[in-house]
């Protein structure tokens, strides 16, 4: 049988780590040609080498897309080289936690700056190119998968910012469904719970000490993309509008 993905295109933000680059090996073995897009240049030619290895198609992008131009760019160079844009897995994201009183405003700023507005400038660029694929292509349809949170469902102390930028990406990718559903481009939210990959990494030292206490039972990153791949491999008249997956022991 064909990979149900074949002929298709996807762009994947954030894919030089954790959820972004399981995914991106998911969508391939699924017969996606993929684009990797992150600023770790060494991590993404080291996934897209492996995916070449099965077989697969893998353009390397090293990009921020904090930057507008160069988000916008990673979505014209995926449609240039790879000839479409069919999914887009708008996955980079920063989550840097602890009280807001005397909190760097770097750091506010950064999650604003990636979870949100790059996210927007990468949704902003694609979806004329989903639009499209979703007009011509085989399938019919065209999927966009927003990586938000349970942090996008339940806000906490110490992660008030986080909050608000995931709580943005759920509110953003409800009312862009109801704009784009009837024109067949997908538009899905996915809202991990605690998950192993560096993402908590980034956190002040003293932060992190706080946070150990915190995360008990943790997911894997292959487990997050089986549900984005479940997502983008349903049959066009079914859209699975949003999904909110906690490791088991996770109560909150
Ligand atoms: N892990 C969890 O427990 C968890 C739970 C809920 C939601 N999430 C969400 O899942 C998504 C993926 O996170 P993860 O857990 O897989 O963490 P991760 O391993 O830290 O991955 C984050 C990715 O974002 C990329 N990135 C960071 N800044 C970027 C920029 N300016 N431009 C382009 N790419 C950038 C990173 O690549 P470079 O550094 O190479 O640029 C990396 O590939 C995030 O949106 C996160 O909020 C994670």
């Amino acid at each position: 049988m064909k990979p149900v993905l074949d002929g298709t295109v996807a762009l994947v933000t954030g894919a030089s780590s954790g959820i972004g680059a399981a995914t991106a090996a998911v969508l391939a073995d699924h017969g996606a040609a993929v684009a990797l897009a992150a600023r770790r240049r060494d991590r993404l030619d080291t996934l897209a080498a492996g995916i070449r290895d099965q077989g697969g198609t893998a353009l390397v992008l090293e990009s921020d897309i904090t930057d507008e131009q160069q988000a916008t760019d990673a979505v014209a160079r995926t449609v240039a080289e790879l000839g479409r844009l069919d999914t887009l897995i708008n996955n980079a994201g920063v989550m840097l936690l602890g009280p807001a009183v005397s909190a760097p405003l770097r750091e506010w700023q950064q999650m604003v700056e990636l979870n949100v507005l790059g996210l927007l400038y990468c949704a902003h660029a694609a979806l004329p190119h989903l639009l499209r694929a979703a007009e011509d292509s085989p399938r019919r349809v065209a999927d966009m998968v927003n990586i938000s949170s349970v942090a996008g469902r339940v806000a906490r102390n110490g992660s008030g910012v986080y909050n608000l930028t995931k709580h943005g990406v759920g509110a953003f990718s409800e009312s862009l469904r109801q704009e784009v559903t009837r024109r067949y481009v997908r538009v899905s939210l996915v809202e991990p719970g605690a998950t192993a990959t560096e993402l908590a990494g980034h956190n002040r030292p003293e932060v992190l000490d706080s946070m150990r206490n915190q995360f008990g039972q943790r997911m894997q990153a292959e487990e997050i993309a089986d549900a984005i791949i479940y997502i983008v491999t349903r049959p066009r008249h079914v859209a699975v509008n949003e999904m909110l997956i906690r490791p088991t022991e996770q109560e909150r």
